[in-house]
């Protein structure tokens, strides 16, 4: 094994150009987790937020760090010889940083209840693109609103990361799915599986989408007032699911004070249900974007691009060949 390996480092919040690549310590294997060899990695939101000094960065207890949930690569070492899988299988998943060092980087240490094989279908940058958002998209649309038959839900932000993939899994289970964005990106986001699009830079989506069911909030009110706005368009005992938690400090009482239910969502690894996810994605019933691919030296440019917010899909980082 080598002492060393490659990775994109942190040492103090700031600008993108705070990151930088440098050597660090191989990791260290403990008890039931792999080390893999990182081929692929994505950059999310959160990574751009945390290397802002906000995020989870109130979690990082020592520098350099290395951020970056999502890795696609190959099992260097499994916890135990009989484990089914095994060193040279391909393999995806998700990280939680700071808890453990990140994904911009050769290895990773990762608990085996966080790897699930790779699908055959997917290249290690699709594989890497999805693990974290189809989760988020997953928790919010799936397990906490119930996506089910002529269920009516409002997802925006439908052409992001999370967004992409919370209309793919909605119109699988059935839900009429009305998506906002922006025009250029309705036909696509009609091909997977949204029944309306509504251009947020034309239309007030609260004048043309009344009484649905859900709202799966991925803006909150980091831009016009998105998730304020959203409560317009609920049924009387309607759900709006929030992800951009921090934006809207009042969501609770405004939640109550308009007869709806509200609750927050936060992501979390869990093998399980990617092997799920990581099924749709073989057989092509969900499919991965990826809009951008960036080299890990790269990596400053692409937290540029997460940071416009107008990604298409997701932003994946090429760590090494494979
Ligand atoms: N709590 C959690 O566990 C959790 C997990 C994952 C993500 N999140 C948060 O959820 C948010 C979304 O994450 P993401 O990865 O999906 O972000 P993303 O990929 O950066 O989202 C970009 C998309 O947002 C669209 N958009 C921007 N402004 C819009 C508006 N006013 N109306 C409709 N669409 C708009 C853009 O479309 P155009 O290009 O057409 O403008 C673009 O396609 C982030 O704040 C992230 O931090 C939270």
């Amino acid at each position: 094994m080598p002492k060393t390996m490659r990775a994109a480092l942190l040492d103090t919040a700031g600008a993108p150009e705070a990151l930088r690549i440098g050597e660090i310590a191989y990791p260290d294997r403990v008890n039931a987790e792999f080390i893999v060899k990182v081929v692929a990695s994505s950059v999310n939101p959160i990574d751009a937020k945390t290397r802002a000094g906000r995020g989870v960065f109130s979690a990082i207890h020592s520098f350099p760090v290395v951020l970056g949930h999502d890795f696609s690569g190959v099992v260097v070492e499994s916890p135990y010889s009989a484990h089914p899988l095994r060193p040279g299988d391909e393999v995806f998943g998700m990280v939680m940083v700071p808890r453990l060092g990140g994904s911009y980087a050769e290895y990773i240490a990762v608990p085996s209840l966080s790897v699930v094989r790779k699908p055959a279908t997917l290249s290690h940058i699709e594989a890497a693109a999805a693990p974290l958002a189809a989760l988020t998209a997953w928790g919010m649309v799936v397990d906490v609103a119930k996506a089910h038959d002529g269920q009516r839900m409002l997802i925006h932000a439908g052409s992001g990361g999370v967004g992409h993939f919370a209309v793919q899994f909605a119109s699988y289970f059935g839900a009429h799915v009305i998506a906002t964005a922006s025009g250029s990106k309705a036909s696509w986001l009609r091909s997977l599986g949204a029944a309306e699009v509504v251009d947020y830079r034309t239309t007030r989506f609260e004048d043309v989408v009344h009484d649905v069911d859900v709202v799966i909030d991925l803006l909150g009110n980091v831009h016009d007032n998105t998730g304020s706005r959203s409560l317009a368009s609920l049924r009387p005992g309607g759900l709006i699911v929030n992800a951009p938690t921090g934006s809207w400090p009042t969501f609770a009482e405004d939640t109550a004070a308009a007869g709806v239910r509200g609750t927050d969502y936060k992501v979390a690894p869990d093998g399980n249900t990617l092997g799920v996810i990581a099924r749709l994605l073989e057989s092509g019933n969900v499919r991965v974007h990826v809009d951008q691919i960036f080299e890990l030296e790269q990596i400053a440019d692409a937290h540029r691009a997460i940071e416009s917010g107008h990604t298409r899909g997701k932003i994946a980082l090429k760590v090494a060949e494979g």
